[in-house]
């Protein structure tokens, strides 16, 4: 008998400890006190956070992340892209979900919406939602935009296209430090593009370089510089070794790809999805976002953020440990409290 009060209590308590202090407010926020690889992330509700496949900007002092919404007893016609807002990339409130589309294009059943991923155009002062669109066979292979005039909502749907007349299935961001936005894309036949969008956002303008490797869940950081790419093999929703390049700029050339982490831990079960530069008073931390799926419980996909070993052409992912990131600062420490799950 105790033993099972046992098995209830533990986890609870544990739980608790794990969302941090729930404020006595009447709308309870839970506050979350280090970034923890692999563990359920809750938002400001206590739900895990679902923005899986996804992309974060900084406007002001704001994180949005946005990305693909897999909660369970959602319409299975519809798709859903989640926002949630940060100041500090730990504590994440979320804003809704300010894309839910159905079936725009007549892709019949099981039709995809994957990696959204969100651009602001100071110019046209309008947020630029890119996605990778496609059906169930994943043969349309094409991107799609929806845009909006807040970062929170709502997008509207307005077209879709292959960039620069390839295919496109997994699709990444960077913007450059000058500020340019860039679409990466997977490009099945070839290897992977990075391609500079127009200057409304609304098209995919210039190729900067086909990079002829077969890599999925592509990102790229500027770092002391020299840009990096990494990528995931084409393996599906099954984790496998990302690899690295680099380059003097994005033209190339890349050099050879290399392992991020021990090839034997399928870089710990995730999949790359974007890297975060966060510069601050003292320093610049890269962060490597990777998504843990789970292809059977999909709303239960986790997350791995690290920050990453990076510099002289090297980049190496640690093995990960709950850690903390002080913005102010831009340096980061292992969490000595933090409980894993
Ligand atoms: C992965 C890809 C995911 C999803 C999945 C489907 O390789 O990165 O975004 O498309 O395949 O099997």
């Amino acid at each position: 008998m105790k033993k099972n009060y046992f098995l209830i209590l533990v986890p609870a308590i544990l739980s608790v400890c794990f969302t941090g202090c729930v404020t006595g407010k009447k709308n309870k926020s839970v506050a979350v006190s280090s970034i923890q690889p692999g563990a359920v992330w809750p938002d400001d509700k206590g739900n895990h956070v679902q923005a899986h496949g996804g992309g974060i900007i900084k406007i002001k002092n704001v994180y949005y992340w946005y990305g693909e919404e897999r909660r369970q007893g959602l319409d299975s016609n519809t798709r859903y892209v989640s926002c949630y807002t940060s100041n500090d990339l730990t504590n994440w409130k979320f804003e809704g979900d300010v894309l839910k589309l159905t079936d725009p294009e007549h892709l019949g059943r099981r039709w995809v919406l994957e990696r959204p991923k969100v651009f602001y155009n100071a110019a046209t002062n309008k947020y630029v939602m890119y996605l990778h669109i496609d059906d169930a066979s994943y043969k349309l292979a094409s991107v799609a935009i929806a845009v909006s005039d807040a970062p929170d909502g709502n997008f509207r749907y307005v077209k879709m296209f292959r960039p620069l007349g390839h295919e496109s299935r997994d699709i990444g961001q960077f913007i450059d430090d000058d500020g340019t936005a860039y679409l990466v894309f997977e490009d099945r036949p070839f290897g992977f593009r990075i391609a500079k969008l127009s200057a409304d956002y609304m098209g995919v303008e210039k190729e900067m370089s086909l990079v002829k490797e077969h890599m999925e869940g592509g990102a790229i950081v500027h770092y002391d510089g020299l840009y990096y790419a990494i990528g995931s093999a084409l393996t599906g929703w099954k984790a496998n070794p990302n690899k690295y390049a680099t380059a003097p700029s994005l033209e190339g050339p890349w050099s050879d790809f290399k392992d991020i982490a021990p090839p034997m831990s399928n870089t710990y079960g995730a999949q790359s999805t974007m890297m975060i530069k966060v510069t601050g008073t003292d320093t610049s931390t890269i962060i490597f976002m990777g998504d843990i799926w789970r292809p059977r419980t999909q709303w239960d996909s986790r997350y791995l953020w690290m920050p990453l070993q990076i510099g002289g052409g090297k980049l190496w992912l640690p093995e990960p440990k709950p850690w903390v990131i002080d913005i102010k600062t831009g340096k980061w420490k292992y969490s000595i409290n933090g409980i894993t799950n």
